[in-house]
């Protein structure tokens, strides 16, 4: 591509970012299928994901959401090669830190090892960074440490291999809890990280991205959304930082929370496709900053998503608290991408 086009391009893609042209966005790559959607492969690799839950003020939310998913993987006999913990892992108070005994409660015995023995990735989100007393991120980096747990968090932005055996997938792990831009702390938020962070973080992605890919899809993982048709709406800080990285290096997946939804968006000419999971269990909050028309795909309801994996495809799906699949798409290495029916 000349730079000339890549510029056009891109002025392309941002008009419709921000003019919300919905039809248009998704014509020319996007194509309907008559695959049955409800059909997982037991011999793919199966990532199933949540965000937004570990709220144990809406216990029986998060409770039914962990319930489906268990329910949903034993009766297609999938093996968990991972879960994806999107952010937001414990709202509320955590007494103890480490030992803190939500960390068992909420997690370990919440989604039991017999159904998901595999590792649980974990992002931060904006509550994981309140001190309630400690830091609760900072908690979750100390048990993770610790072993003997699922609960993998080895950095505060990592990357690892999915799955670990014959890898299909490069995933970036990503903090983006942004410093706000003149400084200040706002709505309650008691940290965030710091603008040193951020370069440092920004540097080490681009030096990742820049690797040989040996997989042939590349996945990153985020808690707050580039964009999004919930309330919290586009990122400001994460358009103007990755949204470029993502385009250069035709990351296939973006995947985030934040927003107490199920959403997948997808833009011309962009490489990405843009899937927010965040129903695991936290409240469904009704405020919306505005109606946006983006697509293919926005449902505000409590649920979790589960991602599918072979060397020529991926599969991701997203599912409600009756494990009944309400959405779901196809995208090749080549950037293909097809709404399933
Ligand atoms: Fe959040």
């Amino acid at each position: 591509m000349t730079t000339l086009d890549h510029s056009l391009s891109r002025r392309r893609f941002l008009r419709q970012s921000f003019i919300f042209s919905a039809a248009a966005a998704l014509r020319p790559f996007t194509s309907f299928a008559t695959i049955d959607k409800s059909s997982p492969n037991p011999h793919a690799a199966h990532a199933l994901m949540i965000g937004d839950w570990g709220d144990d003020r809406h216990l029986e939310s998060q409770t039914s959401v962990a319930r489906a998913m268990a329910a949903y993987a034993r009766q297609y006999r999938l093996k968990q090669d991972a879960l994806f913990l999107l952010g937001d892992n414990f709202y509320g108070e955590f007494p103890g830190g480490v030992n803190c005994p939500r960390f068992r409660t909420d997690f370990e015995e919440m989604y039991p090892k017999d159904v998901f023995d595999c590792p649980a990735y974990a992002v931060p989100g904006n509550h994981d960074y309140e001190a309630r007393p400690e830091i609760k991120f900072q908690s979750q980096l100390a048990y993770a440490a610790r072993g003997n747990t699922r609960w993998t968090e080895p950095a505060q932005w990592y990357s690892y291999k999915f799955p670990l055996h014959n890898p299909i997938a490069t995933v970036i792990a990503l903090d983006s809890n942004m410093p706000f831009p003149d400084g200040k702390l706002t709505h309650g938020f008691t940290h965030v990280m710091t603008e040193e962070q951020r370069k440092q973080q920004l540097e080490w992605f681009k030096a990742e991205l820049a690797k040989p890919l040996t997989t042939p899809f590349r996945i990153v993982i985020a808690h707050h959304p580039i964009f999004s048709n919930g309330p919290h709406g586009d990122h400001k800080v994460l358009i103007a930082d990755w949204e470029p990285l993502l385009r250069e290096h035709e990351v296939h997946l973006y995947l985030a929370g934040h927003d107490h939804d199920l959403q997948h968006l997808e833009f011309e000419g962009h490489p990405t496709s843009f899937f927010l999971s965040g129903g695991g269990g936290a409240d469904l909050y009704n405020e919306r900053n505005e109606v946006v028309q983006r697509g293919p795909f926005f449902n505000k309801v409590h649920g979790f998503s589960h991602l599918e994996a072979t060397e020529k495809l991926l599969t991701l799906r997203h599912l409600d608290t009756d494990g009944k699949i309400i959405h779901a798409f196809t995208k090749s290495p080549d950037g293909k991408v097809t709404i399933l029916a």
